[in-house]
């Protein structure tokens, strides 16, 4: 594994790749969710490029920018050994260098949700995955089904500006109890480690619901409440039942739905989400 910090050496080794190159775009402190994206990104391309860049544009004033877990060393092992050609994980001012201005908005399917809970959120996402594709060039491009808004949002890009990267999706990568994977994860303490199993117990009662005939998105939003309501420390920053492209909100289910959750516990915020009837 090439292991580069500049944006002249990612170039030096993309002219020396003849295949299709994969790309697994992260913000590091690496776990099974990030390492089943890379091991597909390498059964499905020549080659497999990872980036890792706590990107700064993409955290609001105030939020965990300065203490988002960072550990290069244990990256860089986990990587290796899971097919990564190719680290690439520059500083601030190689991605921003001064007067680096355009910036990519995405339109309505930022703005509900994450968009609306962090402002400006989406904008830095898109622009630093947009720069991470003039970079790169990758064939392919792989993001989570665990930031659902995320991957609607990059997928729109991708349409919306003729991108000629394929976005693909990999699953959720969950802990025993049902816990999405997450670098903030490490934020938690053993009592609220605990308690945040609740958002996807929460997601599993809604999916029971719909499986049981439940069409009614406030019905469905109802028993998402109601059970994160039964965790002391969860406290609920939006519950959703919307369409999983444009990430409006649904009165009735009539095809593809997606389920979604932000809860805080203690000082940690988690997202989750499933997608039904799809
Ligand atoms: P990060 O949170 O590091 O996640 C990198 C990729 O891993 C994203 O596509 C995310 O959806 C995926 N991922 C995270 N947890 C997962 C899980 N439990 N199961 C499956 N996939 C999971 O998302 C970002 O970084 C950034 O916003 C980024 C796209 C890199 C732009 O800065």
């Amino acid at each position: 594994m090439k292991s580069v910090t500049t944006v002249a050496g990612v170039r030096e080794w993309r002219r020396a790749q003849t295949g299709a190159i994969g790309l697994v775009p992260t913000m590091g402190a690496l776990h099974e969710g990030h390492l089943s994206l890379v091991r597909r990104a390498r059964q499905e391309n020549g080659c497999v490029a990872v980036s890792i860049f706590v990107n700064p544009r993409q955290f609001g004033p105030g939020e965990d920018f300065v203490r988002y877990p960072r550990d290069i060393d244990r990256d860089r092992g986990l990587l290796s050994q899971s097919g990564c050609d190719l680290l690439f994980m520059p500083l601030v001012e190689e991605m921003y260098p001064a007067g680096c201005e355009t910036v990519v908005d995405v339109g309505s399917v930022a703005a509900p949700l994450d968009g609306e809970r962090r402002p400006g959120h989406f904008r830095g996402v898109a622009t630093v995955v947009l720069k991470l594709f003039g970079i790169v060039e990758p064939t392919r491009a792989y993001f989570g089904q665990k930031d659902a808004q995320q991957l609607a949002v990059i997928r729109r890009m991708a349409a919306d500006l003729n991108l000629a990267t394929e976005i693909v999706t990999g699953a959720t990568v969950r802990e025993a109890d049902g816990l999405a994977m997450s670098s903030r994860n490490a934020y938690l303490i053993a009592g609220e480690r605990a308690a945040a199993a609740v958002l996807y117990r929460a997601l599993i009662a809604a999916r029971d619901r719909f499986a049981t005939g439940e069409r009614e998105a406030d019905e469905l939003r109802r028993v998402l409440r109601q059970v994160l309501a039964s965790e002391p420390l969860a406290h609920v920053d939006y519950v959703s039942v919307a369409d999983p492209d444009s990430m409006q909100e649904l009165t009735t289910v009539t095809a593809a739905a997606l389920f979604s959750l932000a809860v805080r516990i203690g000082s940690t915020h988690l997202i989750d989400s499933i997608v039904v009837g799809a």
